[in-house]
């Protein structure tokens, strides 16, 4: 059956560039975000590999976990992650699984024969600290994708898994968010004590409680 959010995301052993693993107890208390490129020695992989791996920090600072994953060998994403750092000027800084089998490919569902035979498509799969599947995307293998807009939403999940609220039409880090319906105004004033604009009775904003 097809995942959905919510879902617990399926374990599994895997090889990667850092040795055999097992996913959940790879992931232990961390958020996790496990993604898939078509294939090895391509150019929109080699820079969207580069560029997450410049993103370290970033993940790190908000307890994230990046594993990549594609129906290359290891061998091949050892070989590869030299023209990485060649062409990217990044060396590669987290482990990418190598799925010749296709087995985790097929568990997650990254193959998607209509639009790109046999190979992994672009997919992007968020899991929270209780390894429920938070986020999923999927590109195409022609588009790169946008690493800061992963990188945004793990800041809205996080927040939003904390309060009583929901992130706005492009929200960034620090803007202002929305108050759950679910809250009367009585309620609101003292959960968000610097207090809220009502635009509307179901549409009211409030600085973001954690900053
Ligand atoms: C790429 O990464 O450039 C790519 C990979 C597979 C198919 C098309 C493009």
């Amino acid at each position: 059956m097809a995942l959905r959010l919510g879902d617990i995301a399926p374990d599994f052993e895997a090889e990667t560039t850092d040795g055999k693993i097992k996913f959940h107890e790879w992931l232990g208390d961390s958020w996790g975000v496990l993604f898939s490129h078509p294939k090895d020695f391509t150019p929109v992989c080699t820079t969207e590999l580069g560029y997450t791996a410049k993103l370290k920090p970033e993940f790190e600072k908000r307890g994230v976990k990046v594993i990549g994953l594609s129906v290359d060998p290891v061998s091949d994403h050892n070989e590869w992650a030299k023209d990485i750092e060649e062409t990217q000027g990044q060396k590669l800084n987290f482990p990418l699984i190598g799925d010749s089998d296709k087995t985790i490919a097929n568990l997650y569902d990254m193959i998607h024969p209509n639009s790109l035979d046999s190979l992994t498509v672009r997919s992007v799969f968020i899991i929270g600290p209780d390894k429920k599947i938070k986020l999923m995307i999927t590109y195409p293998a022609s588009t790169g994708r946008n690493f800061d807009e992963i990188i945004r939403v793990i800041d809205s999940l996080q927040l939003t898994a904390g309060y009583s609220v929901s992130t706005p039409v492009n929200w960034k880090d620090g803007e202002d968010v929305i108050i759950a319906p679910a809250i009367n105004d009585d309620d609101a004033k003292v959960k968000f004590p610097k207090g809220f604009k009502t635009l509307k009775p179901y549409l009211r904003l409030t600085p973001q409680p954690n900053k």
